[in-house]
């Protein structure tokens, strides 16, 4: 292999912005001048390394024909069923020596080729720019054989000026893309690694006397509503007169010079929230060009601790968001993009990081059109330098100056014009050094008109913007005291890997206490899955080392609220019920509705009231609520309702939208709130209490008890012709990637009672709770006690070589058709470690296909996630019940189960009701899978066929936390081994015919 220093292949390793002709960075502009898009089908041939790609193919007369076709937007390695490589997936580590700035010898290189014919009046007049968009990670370029630059950063735009070299009639446009260069260092985010042109390639025709740049600054004085639109041209003296208009501010002005910046005073403007996202269009136009701008007139400030915009403190309730598709990888698709973004609209999202790099540009117009805050983040990650403390990071040598410099530059440029960008971000885990300063510098002086942030920087050297990541509520309470007068977010909390994060009310209701706290942004919105087959063609979602990667941090890539696919896990709902603008509180003094929205009031929302009994509706109504200002609040009494009925009563109100919204339809709910309004005993009932039934020995060995059937261990064999296995306890759950990853400390190895930051690190729980054989535990049965009102058993668990055990005593009655279950758990002395959950486990035919439910739901809870879930009847498919994460794990658990019937086609009903012990009821789990199961799989594909129905009735069950990127499940959420207790009852219907 040809070594990597020929002179021929040295630009790879060089450190430079970019060379070529490269036009001055300039704003995303919607200008009538034309273009010629170059996407579609181009030649592709892949090199195994940069030295071995053919000299020729630069020459305008190379013939291609037998090279591969590929499509531009993509990554070759998404192409070509592996014939020309996989993607290879890294969080923090880089994937080749960290040896900078050089790169491996086997540096996967795609030379793609195409030829256009220029539109035949593109030559009388003006330039011709080539745009690149994005591509990964440099590209070399030549026009007609002729080299016009060198590409740099990948998720930055850059244009060329290829006017001397493009021609009439035919071109010849060649792109040489090497997978890795030197900045390939400088882009070390935690993503996939993909090579190749996935953003647009396009040509430009740019007219004499153009508006090659254009930037509207829209202010708006909070105090008067006033706007002022402020116009920065960039274009030759010869293109005045420009004129600006607005007609719908009545704007029509005239500039005659190029004075650096016009301010032209608009009058009274309506100002532009993410709440309330009103764009004005203003038209900029000469002679030779017109560009259209949609502007939003907003200011934005750091004033004091307070981050405002429009004078008003901002509450972020973000997520990081990556340019990514299961099938295209970074290519942006904008329909599939715009319906994420209404998704987000519609939990009650409000603002976006574009975590860590320019998004597509089309991302920024959807942003200022559906509303959202957005932090525009640069290009820039160097992580991988910090697993040998930083030497030689690039943000702190001046050799790496003028790249860093010009990412900020082409960012900044590219976006200005945004209403959205609420802060310019410097980039992400980048360490410190003095061209980050430099680049905070460049940007405050070109953009005063927003702040800088920076989450590495935490001597708050170039911010104004405190940031953290994953910082416990106590650190972030601490530094409201280390940082007084300044604002601070977390740009990455409640890491959403796998079955969690749960503790997002806590975060919230910290942000509530601390006015400094402008809230946070989610890690992340979407799993990084890639879409796949295993050998035998079963599809499914890789994550690292999937594609046969030795060197991966495995399924790290995928930690969002929706699954790779786009289907929402619970926590979306979870995040959405926390945040929610509109907050609702019942009491039994009345309602209360606080209005936490940026802007506008709630004459939206239509708040409608239900009054149930044991779930069932019995009246319903809208109550009369004023509309309240944003910022305001107001009370209203609750609606009489008749309390006389036996059953449990439960008042239920919903905010929902009047009409439709552009991310909504009328009727959705933006938040739900309950009240118990309490229990009302039946009367004494007319039907006398049937006797229980006695437990007698059976031939088998086992016992009998009414139609239920046991064991001679007394474990459940049937119940009437219902194969119901079990009924055993178990401490076991499935870990999730919380329980089973640990990237900071615990909080359960200290004291629980003390314990108010994050504890110490040690190992995870899930190896804490494999080390203490919580998922091999034995019985021993103590005692078995068949007797005229039934079985007793008790029985003891515990792990080999361990003195802490369970003892376990189970009561089966049967009387009137039922069969009878109460169950007491006792722990032993001395144990120094959490319990997944304590559970019933039972196993049911597969036939089961439907659950209904009264209970908690719709959605999964648990003791620190339980926000979203409400107390009503509910029904889904058993397949629903749970969740196919990208690594199997725990999920689909509800707690404080009144009553579950299951149904399938063929099979008895079967169903199971609960009573409160000391006022608490367990929650349960349904799923075609064991915990066992779950556990032993690392892909959904992987589970073996299903055998049966599990159903897991949980005397209690261990919080979510979100120890995988962050805190452990506080003390208050932890299962500390304890007493409990549960009573339930099984009863065996008739059989469901075909409508199962
Ligand atoms: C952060 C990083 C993110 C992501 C996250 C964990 O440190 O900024 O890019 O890696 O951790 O998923």
């Amino acid at each position: 292999m040809p070594a990597t220093a020929s002179p021929d292949i040295a630009y790879i390793e060089e450190i430079s912005p970019g060379s070529g002709r490269r036009v001055a960075p300039r704003a995303h502009l919607d200008s009538d001048s034309p273009v010629l898009d170059l996407c579609g089908d181009w030649r592709f041939r892949l090199y195994p390394s940069a030295g071995e790609a053919d000299a020729a193919a630069s020459d305008p007369g190379f013939d291609d024909s037998g090279w591969d076709a590929i499509d531009v937007p993509s990554h070759w390695v998404l192409r070509g069923d592996g014939r020309w490589g996989r993607p290879a997936y890294t969080n923090v580590k880089y994937p080749f020596p960290l040896d900078p700035p050089h790169v491996p010898d086997a540096n996967p290189t795609g030379d793609h080729r195409r030829r256009f014919v220029l539109p035949p009046d593109w030559l009388a007049g003006g330039r011709v720019w080539l745009r690149f968009d994005g591509l990964e990670s440099l590209g070399r370029v030549w026009l007609n054989g002729h080299e016009v630059g060198v590409v740099r950063g990948s998720r930055l735009r850059q244009e060329l000026d290829v006017t001397d070299q493009v021609r009439a009639g035919g071109n010849v446009l060649v792109v040489r893309v090497h997978q890795w260069s030197a900045m390939s260092y400088v882009e070390d985010q935690d993503q996939w690694w993909l090579p190749g042109i996935f953003r647009e390639v396009t040509l430009l025709h740019r007219p004499d006397a153009g508006l090659d740049d254009v930037w509207l600054r829209a202010d708006r004085d909070p105090a008067t509503g006033r706007g002022t639109l402020t116009v920065e041209l960039s274009c030759p003296p010869e293109a005045y007169p420009v004129r600006v208009r607005c007609p719908e501010l009545g704007l029509e002005a005239e500039l005659r010079d190029a004075a650096a910046a016009h301010a032209l005073d608009v009058g009274p403007v309506e100002p532009w929230s993410a709440d309330v996202p009103r764009l004005y269009e203003v038209v900029v136009a000469n002679a030779a060009e017109t560009v259209t701008v949609r502007t939003g007139f907003r200011r934005v400030e750091v004033v004091g601790d307070a981050w405002l915009v429009n004078g008003r403190r901002l509450r972020l309730r973000g997520v990081n968001r990556h340019d990514f598709d299961p099938i295209e990888g970074r290519v942006f698709d904008a329909p599939k993009v715009r319906e994420a973004m209404l998704l987000m609209k519609r939990h009650n999202l409000n603002a976006i990081r574009t975590s860590h790099y320019p998004p597509h540009p089309v991302l920024l117009d959807l942003a200022d059109e559906l509303g959202f805050w957005v932090i525009d983040e640069c290009d820039l990650e160097t992580h991988g330098f910090e697993t040998n403390g930083w030497v030689g990071n690039p943000s702190d040598d001046p050799d790496w100056r003028e790249v860093y410099l010009d990412r900020a530059h082409r960012m900044v440029e590219r976006d200005k014009n945004h209403p959205c960008i609420i802060a310019w971000s410097l980039g992400n885990e980048s360490g410190q050094g003095g061209n980050l300063a430099a680049m905070a510098t460049w940007i405050r002086r070109r953009d005063p008109g927003r702040p800088v942030h920076y989450e590495n920087d935490h001597t708050d050297r170039y911010v104004d913007v405190v940031s953290r990541m994953y910082a416990t509520v106590e650190e972030l309470v601490e530094l409201t005291r280390t940082r007084p007068g300044r604002p601070i977010i977390e740009c990455e909390y409640v890491h959403a890997m796998g079955n969690g994060a749960g503790g997002i009310a806590t975060y919230e209701a910290t942000f509530d206490a601390h006015p400094a706290l402008h809230g946070g942004f989610v890690w992340e919105w979407r799993d990084h899955g890639i879409l796949t087959a295993t050998a035998d063609g079963t599809p499914f979602h890789a994550y690292g080392g999937d594609f046969g990667e030795v060197f991966h941090d495995g399924s790290f890539v995928c930690d969002g609220m929706v699954l790779a696919d786009g289907t929402p896990t619970p926590m979306l709902a979870e995040y959405a019920a926390v945040v929610t603008p509109i907050k609702v509180v019942l009491a039994a003094e009345g309602v209360t509705v606080d209005n936490r929205r940026h802007d506008g009031d709630t004459g939206d929302l239509t708040f409608g009231w239900v009054h149930e009994v044991d779930g069932r509706a019995v009246a319903s109504g809208v109550l009369a609520v004023p509309p309240v200002a944003a910022g305001d609040s107001t009370s209203a009494p609750l609606p009489t309702l008749d309390r006389g009925a036996a059953g449990e009563h439960w008042l239920t109100v919903t905010a929902a939208l009047a009409d439709r919204t552009p991310w909504a339809p009328a009727g959705h709910v933006v938040t739900t709130a309950q009240l118990p309004l309490g229990v009302v005993e039946p009367g004494a009932s007319a039907a006398p209490v049937a006797a229980p039934e006695p437990a007698v020995p059976s031939d088998d060995g086992g016992y009998a008890l009414g139609e239920a059937r046991f064991d001679r261990w007394g474990r459940l064999l049937s119940v009437g012709p219902l194969p119901a296995l079990g009924g055993e306890v178990t401490l076991w759950r499935a870990p999730t990637e919380n329980d089973s990853l640990a990237t900071r400390g615990s909080y359960e190895l200290a004291d629980p009672a003390e314990t108010m930051g994050l504890g110490v690190d040690g190992p995870s729980s899930a190896e804490r709770w494999r080390e203490a054989g919580l998922d091999r535990l034995q019985p021993r049965l103590v005692a078995l006690v068949p007797g005229p009102d039934g079985l007793t058993t008790r029985y003891l668990l515990a792990a080999a070589n361990s003195a802490q055990h369970l003892t376990v005593e189970q009561r089966w009655r049967w009387s009137a058709g039922t069969l009878q279950l109460d169950v007491d758990v006792q722990p032993s002395a001395g144990w120094t470690v959490t319990w997944p959950r304590v559970g019933v486990h039972l196993r049911l035919p597969a036939g089961y296909a439907e659950a209904s439910w009264f209970g908690t739901g719709p959605g999964e809870n648990y003791a620190d996630s339980r926000v979203a879930a409400r107390v009503g009847r509910f029904s889904a498919a058993v397949d629903d019940l749970t969740v196919r994460y990208a690594v199997p794990q725990e999920s689909g658990h509800r707690e404080a189960l009144r009553e579950l019937r299951l149904a399938g086609q063929g099979l008895p009903s079967f169903s199971v009701t609960t009573t409160p012990v000391a006022g608490a009821r367990p929650g349960f789990v349904v799923a075609r899978h064991s915990a066992e199961e779950w556990t032993a799989a690392r892909h959904p594909h992987e589970l073996p066929r299903s055998h049966g129905v599990h159903l897991y009735l949980d005397l209690a069950q261990h919080g979510l936390g979100s120890r995988s990127c962050g805190p452990d499940v506080r003390p208050e959420h932890a299962l500390w081994p304890r007493p409990v207790a549960a009573s339930v009852l099984f009863r065996v219907g008739h059989v469901d015919r075909a409508d199962g």
